[in-house]
């Protein structure tokens, strides 16, 4: 046994994890809490008038749909002044993730700080993750959209909390994934999980998302981002869909990444879905140009 990090000996307690969850997005200088915001946005109740009346309660939403409304990706002509006008022209989906995003920068911000955890990194994946399986989930079944997308922009969010409660070792996982020789089986990861920091991401974000009063729906999705198939039923296609955003744009991103989690439970996945290998490159080519327009945006 090695003593060499002082943090990394027991592992987590579950109110621990909480503890520091509910640290998470405190110091936003967002009215209502993110948690209460990321239910509001999967609400499909909140459409039109009023998902635009409750952005206008939020000013951070506000400042940051109108930057991207205005940002070169969306090449208007004439500058996008209002929230109705961005819905009108950038459509309400673009809108709800534009705010989703901002909601995920808040938990992320309040969380910087020395820490082994690459922020930008971060968010490049997991925006990219969200739109890839918020475009498969327009194949799939549209109803799955908004939930895609918002889960698979959080499917890692237990690496923030993980950084937060074992600092060391969590650098020390970082290096033993990033020194790896060959691709990890996900029980691999777990087992290095377990020993560097005393709790796996997947288990960390489901604990969060309880907390949080998130519908358990997203929960078990991303409980079972990396093993979609053993979701319950009910849950496995947006466990499926999120876990295909996340294992795409592994696949995809020109970092270097290799896919620790094996290609079989994609498969699997894309096969329990019914896509074909076409949409998965388009769901793919779709995430380059978000993830550059919303990357650019950000601060
Ligand atoms: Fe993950
Ligand atoms: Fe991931």
């Amino acid at each position: 046994v090695s003593l060499g990090t002082a943090d990394n000996l027991q592992p987590f307690a579950d109110e621990e994890v909480l503890e520091a969850a509910r640290t998470l997005g405190a110091a936003s200088g967002m009215a209502a809490s993110v948690p209460a915001i990321l239910r509001t946005l999967r609400d499909s109740e909140f459409h039109g008038d009023r998902l635009a009346s409750f952005i206008l309660g939020e000013p951070v939403l506000v400042a940051r749909v109108l930057r991207v409304a205005n940002s070169a990706y969306y090449h208007q002509a004439r500058r996008v002044a209002s929230i109705e006008r961005a819905i009108a022209v950038l459509g309400i989906d673009s809108v709800r993730a534009i705010a989703t995003v901002a909601a995920l920068d808040m938990l992320i911000d309040a969380s910087c700080g020395r820490s082994a955890l690459d922020f930008a990194a971060f968010r490049r994946h997991s925006i990219a993750a969200a739109v890839i399986a918020r475009n498969l989930a327009n194949v799939h079944d549209p109803q799955m959209a908004v939930d895609a997308f918002i889960a698979a922009l959080l499917h890692d969010l237990g690496q923030v909390v993980q950084a937060r409660l074992r600092p060391k070792g969590f650098a020390g996982l970082k290096r033993a994934l990033g020194g790896a020789a060959r691709p990890m089986t996900v029980a691999e990861i777990r087992e290095i999980e377990l020993r560097h920091v005393g709790a796996t991401h997947e288990h960390c974000a489901e604990l969060v998302f309880r907390d949080w009063n998130l519908p358990e729906a997203l929960g078990v999705a991303v409980l079972f981002h990396h093993a979609p198939m053993a979701a319950p039923a009910a849950f496995r296609s947006l466990a499926a869909l999120t876990h295909l955003g996340d294992a795409v744009h592994r696949e995809d991103a020109e970092e270097g990444v290799r896919d620790f989690f094996g290609q079989e439970s994609s498969a699997l996945a894309q096969r329990w879905l019914g896509l074909t290998a076409e949409q998965l490159e388009k769901a793919a080519g779709a995430a380059r140009g978000h993830g550059a327009s919303w990357t650019a945006d950000h601060g």
